[in-house]
């Protein structure tokens, strides 16, 4: 087996990338359903100012068995690089994984990075001793946090969304209101990002710290962009107060083109401004704009911290069911 990078402009090996890693994240679970190449390798070519992605094929021969990718943020968590690995299921337990973890090892090492970072997703009935847990043990990761995954079969019943979003304006007027966009205007985006820059520090992270992220406006467009191209639609809905014209609250849908899936993304409601429904506001915003201008989708995935019993709460509320596990493991270099 060799290892060697996998070119972003190299379009036959990123093809056989996007196959190995799809065929990889089915096995054994039905409920699956990958973006499109074409999405995928959009998102891999986007040139970010904030970050550097690389990847790397696991050759058998000729034949690629499986791929490893590091991500490297530039403006913050510097000492974290995030990574995956893949290995085809025909070619597992011979050894590729864990020399995989070899190589993102020595690659940190030389880029001054002192923490990785990954996650695996299995089943909650399977979570003890599963092979993905056993293999990130072996290659000394520890299990940092278990995040359950969760479904929403669509549509969810309108008036149930109203019920909701009736009873947070209650909560939330005359200090806020809340919008949905299938584009955020220009003048909102700065503080739409401070907000997105907090998700990751806010929401709990079991034994992980990390800094606040550094998205910006400039590379908030860039990610418009990619979405354009790749025919990616993005539901944003975000709380704004009234006396400073701030988004303070915001949640994200991502519809990625060609499929059936949406994908909760971020949602954060700023510490100072908690307690007055906006949190629900912007979810039942959200999927009232998703029902009405998508109703070709079937269904939406989310991830909660098991100690995030107050997303979890309007999760259940909306009907979201669980669905999987999603594993968080760290490992320091
Ligand atoms: C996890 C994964 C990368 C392992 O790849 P692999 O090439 O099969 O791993 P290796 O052969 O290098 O296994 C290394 C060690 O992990 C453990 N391990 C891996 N698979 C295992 C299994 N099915 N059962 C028990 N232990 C397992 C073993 O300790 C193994 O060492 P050993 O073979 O000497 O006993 C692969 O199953 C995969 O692609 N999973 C889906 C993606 C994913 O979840 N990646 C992130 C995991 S942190």
């Amino acid at each position: 087996m060799h290892i060697r990078p996998i070119e972003f402009d190299d379009d036959a090996t990123l093809r056989q990338m996007y196959d190995v890693v799809t065929a990889s994240r089915a096995h054994e679970r039905p409920h699956f359903v990958p973006s499109s190449a074409d999405a995928v390798i959009a998102d891999l070519r986007h040139d970010d100012p904030g970050e550097t992605v690389l990847a790397w094929g696991l050759w058998e021969g000729d034949v690629l068995a499986g791929v490893t990718t590091a991500c490297l943020t530039l403006n913050d968590n510097r000492d974290i690089m995030w990574v995956e690995v893949d290995v085809d299921p025909g070619h597992r337990r011979r050894g590729l994984g864990r020399a995989a973890v070899e190589h993102l090892v020595a690659f940190a090492r030389e880029q001054g990075r002192t923490r990785l970072l990954t996650d695996a997703r299995y089943p909650a009935d399977r979570a003890d001793g599963h092979p993905y847990l056993r293999f990130a043990e072996s290659c000394g990761f520890r299990l940092a946090q278990t995040e359950i995954m969760r479904k929403l079969d669509l549509p969810v019943d309108t008036a149930l969304l109203a019920e909701i979003a009736d009873e947070a304006r209650a909560a939330y007027e005359p200090h806020y209101r809340v919008e949905a966009y299938a584009v955020v205007p220009e003048g909102l985006r700065a503080s739409l990002c401070d907000c997105m820059n907090r998700v990751g520090t806010d929401a709990p992270t079991g034994e992980i710290d990390v800094e606040p992220e550094s998205m910006d406006p400039e590379r908030y467009a860039g990610w418009l962009t990619v979405d354009a191209e790749s025919g990616r639609a993005r539901l944003t809905s975000l709380a704004i107060e009234q006396a400073s014209g701030d988004v303070v609250a915001y949640t994200e849908l991502a519809l990625p083109a060609g499929n059936s899936r949406v994908h909760q993304w971020g949602t954060l409601v700023q510490r100072e401004h908690r307690g007055h429904r906006l949190g629900l506001a912007v979810k039942a915003a959200n999927l009232l704009a998703l029902q009405a201008d998508h109703p070709d989708r079937l269904d939406v995935i989310t991830g909660n911290a098991h100690d995030n019993p107050w997303m979890v709460s309007i999760n259940e509320r909306l009907g979201f069911r669980p669905l999987e596990l999603n594993a968080a493991f760290h490992r320091a270099v």
